[in-house]
C-alpha cells in the first residue's frame, strides 16, 4: 500500500516525526523474550572472526557509519574503517587479514556501494548490508543482513533512516562486545528507551526551532558546523542535511581544523553551528565558538543538559554520551526542514538529487 503523509506537509516531517517509533520498533526487535540484546548467530559469527570492519557507505548512511565506527572500537575493540563507497572502488586501501564488509545503506541501491560488494566478493571477503529495505540488491548479495525497520523512507533527504543505523550499529556492536567478552558498563536497551523520550522532546519544541531558522538563516548564502569528536560526525551530517534541501552553502568541521583555514570565511554574521554534547571536549568546543565570534560569527550554541552555559541557544535532554547523536541530529534535521520551507524549496523532492542513486 502506498505511504501517505496524513496531516503532514511534507514527507520529511513526518519522517523526523516518526523517529521515537522508530527507535521503539528497533529496540523490540533486537531484543529477545528476556530483554536481551538479540543479533542473528551468524552475524555475530562474522564479527567475531574478524580483525577489521570496513564500513561502506555514501551520503547520509556514511555519515551513520562514522558513528558505528565509534561502537565497534570504543565498545567492541575491533579496529574499523569508514569508506565512501565511489572512492573505495578505485583507491582500495590495504586489508587486513580478516576483513569484514559492513554495507550501510537505505535504499539498498547504490551503485556505487554494489561496485564495491560485487569486487569484495569476488575475493572471497565477508559482508554484511545494513538496509531498510529487505529484499534490495545490497541485502539480496551480502552474505548477511540487518534490517533497520524504520519504515519507507519517501523524503530524498534521509532522517529516520540516519537514527535508526546509528541505534542498530549500536546495537551490533554491544552483541559483538558481550561475545568477546568486554564489559562496556551500559544497559543500552535501558539507553535507547531515554534516547527515544529525548527525541520526542526536541520534536515538540519544533516552534522553537523554527524560531532559531528565523534568527539566523532567513538571509545567509552560506552556513557552518562545528564539534568535535562525535558532534564533529553529526555536524557533517547537519551541514548535508541544510544543503540538500535549502541550498544553503553549509560545511561541518572539526572544531580544532577551523583556525587552518576555514575561519578565513568567517564574516560579520555568518551563521556558525557550534555542537556541545561530549563532557571530554566542552570547554574545546566552546573555546571555538569563542573565535568564530570574536570574528563577527552568530554561534548557535546547541549543547546538552549538564554540560549546558548560559546562553546556550538549544539544550537537548541528557542521554548517554556515545548516544547524543540520535538526539542532536534531530535538531538539525528540524532547523534545515524549517530553512528549506522558508525558502519555498521542495522539501521533499530537492532539485538535482535522487533518493537512491543507481549509476555510479
Ligand atoms: C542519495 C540520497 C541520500 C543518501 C545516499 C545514500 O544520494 O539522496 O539521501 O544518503 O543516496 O543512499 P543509501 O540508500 O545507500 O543510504
Amino acid at each position: 500500500s502506498e505511504v501517505e503523509k496524513g496531516t503532514y506537509d511534507h514527507f520529511m516531517l513526518k519522517e523526523i516525526n516518526d523517529q521515537p517509533a522508530t527507535m521503539r520498533k528497533i529496540i523490540q526487535e533486537y531484543q529477545d523474550k528476556d530483554e536481551n540484546l538479540k543479533i542473528d548467530g551468524a552475524v555475530i559469527d562474522q564479527l567475531k572472526s574478524s580483525d577489521r570492519i570496513y564500513i561502506i557507505a555514501a551520503g547520509t548512511s556514511y555519515h551513520a557509519g562514522l558513528i558505528g565506527k565509534e561502537y565497534f572500537e570504543k565498545w567492541a575493540g575491533v579496529p574499523t574503517e569508514v569508506h565512501v563507497a565511489s572512492e573505495f572502488v578505485y583507491n582500495t586501501p590495504l586489508l587486513s587479514e580478516k576483513p569484514l564488509f559492513i554495507f550501510i545503506s537505505q535504499s539498498g541501491e547504490t551503485a556505487d556501494s554494489r561496485a564495491v560488494l560485487v569486487d569484495v566478493k569476488k575475493q572471497g571477503h565477508k559482508s554484511l548490508t545494513v538496509t531498510n529495505v529487505p529484499g534490495s540488491t545490497l541485502a539480496r548479495e551480502a552474505d548477511e543482513t540487518l534490517i533497520l525497520h524504520a519504515g519507507p523512507e519517501i523524503a530524498v533527504a534521509s532522517t529516520k533512516a540516519y537514527t535508526a543505523q546509528i541505534a542498530v550499529l549500536s546495537i551490533l556492536a554491544q552483541v559483538t562486545a558481550r561475545e568477546l567478552g568486554k564489559d562496556t558498563e551500559i544497559n543500552l536497551m535501558r539507553e535507547l528507551a531515554k534516547v527515544t523520550t529525548a527525541i520526542t522532546a526536541v520534536i515538540d519544541d519544533a516552534p522553537e526551532i523554527e524560531q532559531i531558522v528565523n534568527e539566523y538563516l532567513e538571509t545567509t548564502r552560506n552556513a557552518f558546523f562545528i564539534g568535535r569528536t562525535m558532534d564533529y560526525y553529526v555536524g557533517v551530517e547537519g551541514a548535508l542535511k541544510l544543503k540538500e534541501i535549502s541550498y544553503i552553502q553549509a560545511e561541518g568541521f572539526a572544531g580544532g581544523e577551523l583556525k587552518h583555514g576555514t575561519i578565513a570565511l568567517i564574516e560579520e554574521n555568518t551563521p556558525v553551528f557550534a555542537l556541545a554534547t561530549q563532557e571530554r571536549v566542552n570547554l574545546n568546543i566552546r573555546g571555538n565558538a569563542q573565535e568564530v565570534e570574536a570574528r563577527g560569527a552568530k554561534v548557535c550554541m546547541v549543547s546538552m543538559e549538564g554540560m549546558d552555559q548560559e546562553g546556550d541557544t538549544y539544550v537537548i535532554p541528557q542521554v548517554h554520551e556515545m548516544l547524543t547523536p540520535l538526539v542532536s541530529v534531530v535538531v538539525y534535521q528540524l532547523i534545515a526542514y524549517y530553512a528549506a520551507l522558508h525558502r519555498g524549496n521542495d522539501v521533499d523532492k530537492p532539485r538535482n538529487l535522487a533518493k537512491s542513486v543507481t549509476v555510479e
